[in-house]
Order: structure tokens, then C-alpha cells, then sequence
């Protein structure tokens, strides 16, 4: 039965939002000045937080989006027992592809679609980079800290007959690729944007989301101070995905 935490005047809260996120909200909302995130099973306990019946579920808004399959590109991506060209479990980790950062990123893939090595950090139930090798990537290899997400991703891809593309750990490779991608908050993104950077191939591109408006121009300079070249990005919902290419 699906439930919504509701966290009063908390609208503008970047960290409350995130902390929906990562407590495994499948959407997250603003009503009026509170934030609404919608848990599909038990709610976690949050501080400040309000239980309350998810009564706006399935009324035809971004709510019930996550659980249902959607279209990027070529690739309709499915929840688990629905038809698609990637059927993915999300359980607890964040992946459903709704959120508009994720949604950044897959439009981003299908746009201009991958051919070479593709770095996904912070890979969830491992949405990006299936998605990327489902678009033409020759290779991926999937990094994320939360051992929840690890054994999920590796399903996703065992389902889509991914696994011997896909590589999975909890640390970050030492090769170099052609395409990373980061969809994680900005202060995240600013810690691993050196590390990221040696691992980015001559001719490369770095594309960072989960970036709020209120961060991106920090986010921004901090990428440009690294010798990256930062053309622009995209945003949706108030989030942004920055495109940074390697100027060597
Ligand atoms: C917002 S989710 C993104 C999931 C998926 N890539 C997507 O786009 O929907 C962020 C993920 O990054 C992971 N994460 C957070 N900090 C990290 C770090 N320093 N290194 C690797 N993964 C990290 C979290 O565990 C979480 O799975």
C-alpha cells in the first residue's frame, strides 16, 4: 500500500529532498511549502516527518509515473512484469527513472547515443548504465557505495543479458572512459569531480546531474576550475544535468 511522508515547510530544503530520496521515496513532490514523497512500501522514519495514505496516487500526475513503463528514445523502460527493452527492479535502490535527474541523463543518452566506455557513478539499481549500453556503449561499469544497490543492478543486468558488459563494484576503476556519468547530489559531485577527471578520456565527456538550481552555477565553475570546457545542460523540474567535456 503505497504511503506519502509529508515534511512541513520544507519546500526549498534541498537536504530534506534528498533524504527522501535516499530513504527510497519512488517520487518526490512540493505542495504548497511541504515536500511529499511517496514510498510504494513502508515509510522510513524521518525526523519532522508526517505519515499520511497516498491519496493523490494514481490521479494521473507525476505520483504513480515511476511505477509505470515509460519511452526514452528507442527504449521502453519497464518495471518488472511489464513489457520493455529493459525491465528493471528498483527495491531499495534509487532507479526508478522518474526522477528528473535520471530523466536528464537517459534523454542525454538517447540523444547522442554512446559507443565507447561508459563510467556511471552512483549507479543505483543500475538504470544509466543499462540504458547506455542498450543505446550502443560498447562496455559500462557501474559504481555505487550503498551494498543494497549493487545486487539489484546486477539482476537488472543478468535480465536484460547485460552482465558481460556491465561491471560492478563499490569503488571507482582506473581506466579511462569515454562517457561518465554522475547522477548524484552536488556536494557529491564536487568531491569526486577530481578522481572523475582522471579517469576521463582524451575527447571525453563528463555529465553531471542531480544538480539543483541552486547549486549549478558552484557546480559549474567548480568543473571549469578543473580544466573542463562546460557548454550548458539541461534542466527539468528545477534539477540540472551539466555537460562538461575534457579540453584535452
Ligand atoms: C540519486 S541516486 C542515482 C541512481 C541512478 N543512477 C539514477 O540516475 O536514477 C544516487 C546513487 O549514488 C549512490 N552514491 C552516493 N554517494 C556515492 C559515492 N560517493 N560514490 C558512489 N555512489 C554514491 C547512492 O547510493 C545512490 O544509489
Amino acid at each position: 500500500m503505497p504511503t506519502v511522508l509529508r515534511l512541513p515547510d520544507r519546500r526549498s530544503d534541498e537536504e530534506s529532498l534528498w533524504a527522501l530520496v535516499e530513504a527510497g521515496a519512488v517520487e518526490v513532490e512540493a505542495e504548497g511549502e511541504d515536500l511529499l514523497g511517496l514510498f510504494v512500501g513502508e515509510p522510513p522514519t524521518l525526523p519532522g516527518a508526517r505519515v499520511e495514505p497516498a491519496l493523490m496516487f494514481d490521479q494521473g500526475d507525476t505520483w504513480a509515473a515511476s511505477l509505470r513503463p515509460f519511452q526514452v528514445g528507442p527504449l521502453r523502460i519497464a518495471p518488472l512484469g511489464q513489457p520493455g527493452d529493459l525491465v528493471l527492479e528498483s527495491g531499495p535502490a534509487f532507479g526508478s527513472g522518474q526522477h528528473p535527474s535520471t530523466r536528464l541523463v537517459l534523454d542525454r543518452l538517447a540523444l547522442r547515443p554512446p559507443t565507447g566506455r561508459v563510467l556511471d557513478v552512483g549507479t543505483g539499481n543500475g538504470i544509466l548504465a543499462l540504458a547506455a549500453l542498450r543505446l550502443g556503449a560498447a562496455s559500462a561499469v557501474g559504481v555505487d557505495t550503498d551494498p543494497a544497490a549493487l545486487p539489484i543492478a546486477a539482476s537488472n543486468a543478468a535480465r536484460a543479458g547485460l552482465s558481460d558488459r556491465l561491471e560492478l563494484r563499490a569503488d571507482l576503476p582506473e581506466q579511462p572512459f569515454d562517457l561518465i556519468l554522475v547522477n548524484i547530489v552536488a556536494d557529491t559531485v564536487l568531491d569526486l569531480a577530481p578522481a572523475l577527471l582522471t579517469r576521463l578520456a582524451p575527447g571525453g565527456e563528463l555529465c553531471a546531474s542531480g544538480v539543483s538550481e541552486l547549486r549549478r552555477a558552484e557546480v559549474e565553475r567548480g568543473l571549469r576550475r578543473l580544466g573542463l570546457h562546460v557548454p550548458g545542460g539541461e534542466e527539468s523540474g528545477g534539477w540540472w544535468r551539466i555537460d562538461a567535456l575534457a579540453s584535452w
